[in-house]
Order: C-alpha cells, then sequence, then structure tokens
C-alpha cells in the first residue's frame, strides 16, 4: 500500500518508528523499499556522495529534479521527500512554490526546506497550497559557510531554546515533520515531546519519531567518522541485508545507541 504522510501521521501516533534513508537512483530505490524503509530521501547530499563536492551549495533545482525522477522509477510504494537545494527557496514563498511544483512534478511526494522560522511563511505558503513540508533544523548544510562548518548545534541553554522555538513556530505553520540534524539527543527528546507531529532524527538521539542517515555513510561506501553514523555493512551478508538490520535497530530503538549521541 502507498504510504502517504497520513500514513506516517498514523505511525508516529501509534508510537511506531519509520525509517527514511537517502536514495538517488531507480535501483536503490526498488532495493530501499524492498527492505522496508518507508520514506527515501531524496536528499541535495547528492552533491557530496554522487557529485564528490565539499558542501550541498552548488547542486540545482535540474540536478533534484533528475535524481527524484530516477527515484520515483524504482518506486511502487514508498514516500518520495525531495529537498529544495540552496537558492530555489530562500527568497520569497512565491519562488519557493515555484520550484517546489517543479520537484512534486518530477515525483517528490513532499519536500524538504532547511532554516528555523525565517522559513515560517514559505512552509506555510506551500502547505496552503498543496505541498507537504519537512522542516529541517540544527545543522542546516546549506549554511556552512554562516556555520563556519558542520558542528554540532543546540548546544548552550541559549541556542537550545531558539531551536524548541524554531520547531514549534514551524509545527504552527504547517510543516508535516520536524529534521533535526546533529543536536544533542536531551534536546530533540524535549522538541519531539513537545510537538505534535513527527520528528525524524539524524545525530539527534534516539528519542525522535523516525531516523535518517546518508545511504553510503551506512554502507561504508563514503567513509566518515562521524559519530552518530553506524556502518550496518560491516556485519551483513548483502546490501539488502544491511538495510533490513537498519530498519530493525530503527523499529526496536537500538539505533541509534548512546554510543552514536551528543
Ligand atoms: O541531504 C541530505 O541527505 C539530508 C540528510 C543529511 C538529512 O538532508
Amino acid at each position: 500500500m502507498r504510504i502517504t504522510q497520513n500514513t506516517l501521521l498514523k505511525m508516529y501516533q501509534n508510537g511506531e518508528k519509520f525509517t527514511i534513508l537517502t536514495c538517488y537512483d531507480a535501483s536503490f530505490a526498488k532495493l530501499l523499499e524492498k527492505a522496508g524503509i518507508e520514506v527515501l530521501l531524496v536528499g541535495d547530499s547528492l552533491g557530496n556522495v554522487i557529485q564528490g563536492k565539499q558542501t550541498t551549495l552548488s547542486v540545482t533545482l535540474n540536478d533534484m529534479k533528475y535524481h527524484t525522477r530516477c527515484v520515483a522509477q524504482g518506486v511502487t510504494n514508498a514516500l518520495i521527500m525531495t529537498d529544495m537545494p540552496f537558492g530555489t527557496f530562500q527568497e520569497s514563498p512565491s519562488l519557493a512554490f515555484n520550484n517546489a511544483t517543479k520537484l512534486i512534478a518530477a515525483g517528490a511526494h513532499m519536500v524538504k526546506i532547511e532554516g528555523g522560522r525565517t522559513m515560517a511563511e514559505t512552509i506555510q505558503f506551500l502547505t496552503q497550497r498543496g505541498i507537504p513540508v519537512c522542516a529541517h533544523i540544527g545543522l542546516t548544510p546549506q549554511s556552512f559557510h554562516q556555520l563556519s562548518g558542520y558542528k554540532l548545534q543546540g548546544k548552550s541553554d541559549a541556542e537550545a531554546t531558539i531551536l524548541l522555538e524554531d520547531a514549534i513556530i514551524l509545527e504552527k505553520a504547517g510543516a508535516n515533520m520536524v529534521l533535526m540534524e546533529l543536536i544533542p539527543a536531551a534536546l530533540a527528546k524535549n522538541i519531539t515531546q513537545t510537538l505534535n507531529i513527527p520528528t525524524i532524527g539524524i545525530g539527534a538521539g534516539a528519542d525522535c519519531s523516525a531516523q535518517v542517515l546518508v545511504l553510503h555513510d551506512m554502507l561504508g561506501i563514503y567513509p566518515t567518522n562521524a559519530r552518530f553514523n553506524k556502518n550496518f555493512m560491516a556485519d551483513a551478508s548483502s546490501i539488502e541485508d544491511a538495510i533490513k538490520h537498519y530498519v530493525k535497530a530503527v523499529k526496536s530503538g537500538i539505533f541509534p545507541g548512546t554510543e552514536h549521541h551528543y
């Protein structure tokens, strides 16, 4: 059965964790879906793992459309979430809407937008016009230069309060989900308990409603020593087996363990 944002909301309300991995092509889309992944994220991390760039900043809307079409070709039931790349949504809600419609036409079921409260107006504009949105807070890789690199966010009490407020504002604006990247596990737990929509964690501890990893990282293809990552290929006999272990580990709450927390 096709997974919709309603399906995910019901899973969240029933306390069942759902699983997400990044995906950029039809072959992996088929495999990930077969292994039980509910959401395929066509992430702009493709700038790193597909294009070999240092940052995601040069990824274009055409890149995202192309990879969304590839993923959509391989999917029967999974929900496809596509990142809006840098420069395609920050300027105005109408620019964001215009570009989001192109990603939806390419096969996305939901778009993801980086940024805190400054994106509230845009998220309201899109969701009121029929486009589901996942907000992305904490470490937002498109702000690489502003943040002076990839670093843990929300460390001080003041920063944590801003992130909690951002999440509340974005939920009120209509966000369907909030993804939290690289923040302390205790803060992610507090945000998850405060909101009435699902949260997705990457480097945000085990208490989020769902988890996401970059496919190439969790398969050990693109080696990373990031504390939040786990190489699921290390003990697996095949890629499908590794993905199934990830699904099982997330759903049972084994992954992420405290060794992956901040
Ligand atoms: O682009 C991406 O892969 C992402 C994940 C890191 C969450 O946004």
